[in-house]
């Protein structure tokens, strides 16, 4: 039997109908159009209303890409759900999301790496269907970040919207698929972004939520450095290691948390702006389904064809990141 590769073979993404502009961030807190659109490119972003939660539009997405991959829902094995803000602490997103589906046979979890989830996702998706394990996953990014963000505080309000985008990953033609994927960590920068109450160290109680311990508190400009290293070497080291350049590349989808970030990215890759993705000015910054928002908005538009080079990079709380290529 030869090898066996893996692909996306269905993409969908799906997100609130509400939205929050800048005009409407301008009312909420000091800050203006003009600060937010020169220092991030956000003009919007989507923002659930109260009631509606991460799983509605993590189903929405999944059975869009379902029904693009023409599989059935009891052919899925595994179910990996990317968010940091998920419906709630027990059962899993995934397990809420399967029973949603009707996906039966699958095993369902969350992955927890922020921004960089969907990206870890792809990655354990590719190797359990490599080794044989199982044949089609379906992953996830899913998020309602604007319930975690402090609107007192302009340095992170403006940046976070809401959104899910889910991709079907199944076996494919040899050269076809996912060529490279690399996925990584660095704990020792936790507290550049983290949300420091309502786990088991600062328990939910009358006091962390007066003090906002349950908001993302983010260390804009450090990261800023270490996003765009981490992502520029991470590309790097997927296109060495499927033997292709930046030049190769005909669309380059990076997590999309800072449109200067993205720039400064591209520019160390070489890759110019028409090669680039960008959504920002409409989302913001969605964590885990900022990327795969972005691919199927790209394959919508058609700026995805058959055996196109498609490099994705992310960068996110944890710290974490990770790179992967496909051919699709
Ligand atoms: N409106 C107006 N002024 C503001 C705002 C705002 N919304 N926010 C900050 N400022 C002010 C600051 O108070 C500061 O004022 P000061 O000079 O008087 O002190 C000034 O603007 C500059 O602030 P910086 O934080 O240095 O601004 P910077 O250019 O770095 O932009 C930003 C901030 C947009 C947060 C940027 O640093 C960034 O995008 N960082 C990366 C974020 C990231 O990658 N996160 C990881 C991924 S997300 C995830 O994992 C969920």
């Amino acid at each position: 039997m030869g090898r066996i590769h893996a692909g996306i073979v269905g993409t969908g993404h799906a997100y609130p109908e509400g939205i929050l502009t800048n005009a409407d961030l301008e009312k909420i807190v000091e800050t203006s159009d003009d600060w937010i659109t020169a220092r991030t490119g956000i003009k919007q972003r989507r923002k659930a209303a109260p009631g509606e939660y991460t799983s509605q539009f993590a189903v929405r997405a999944a059975r869009q890409a379902i029904a693009r991959a023409g599989i059935d829902p009891l052919d899925i094995d595994l179910i990996l759900c990317a968010t940091v803000t998920p419906d709630q602490i027990l059962p899993s997103t995934g397990c809420i999301i399967q029973a949603e589906l009707g996906a039966n046979k699958a095993a369902a979890m969350d992955i927890v790496a922020a921004c960089s989830g969907f990206l870890y996702g792809l990655t354990l998706a590719d190797s359990q269907i490599r080794t044989g394990q199982i044949r089609h996953a379906l992953v996830i990014g899913a998020e309602i970040l604007t319930q975690y963000v402090d609107y007192t505080d302009r340095g992170t309000c403006v940046l976070f919207g809401d959104g899910a985008g889910a991709a079907v990953v199944g076996p494919v033609d040899e050269g076809k698929g996912i060529l490279a994927s690399r996925i990584r960590s660095d704990g020792r920068y936790l507290e550049q972004l983290f949300s420091p109450g309502g786990g088991t160290r600062r328990p939910p109680s009358a006091d962390t939520l007066a003090a906002g311990d349950h908001f993302f508190k983010m260390k804009g400009n450090e990261l800023f450095k270490v996003a765009v290293r981490s992502m520029s070497e991470i590309s790097c080291e997927v296109l060495s290691e499927a033997g292709l350049k930046a030049d190769d590349v005909k669309i380059f989808i990076p997590h999309q948390a800072n449109q200067r970030i993205t720039d400064a990215v591209a520019n160390k890759l070489n890759v110019e702006q028409e090669r680039v993705y960008s959504n920002i000015s409409m989302h913001g910054n969605t964590s885990s389904a900022s990327i795969p928002i972005a691919l199927d908005e790209c394959v919508e538009a058609g700026r995805i064809e058959k055996d196109d080079l498609v490099l994705m990079a992310s960068f996110g709380g944890g710290v974490t990141w990770g790179g992967v290529l496909v051919r699709w």
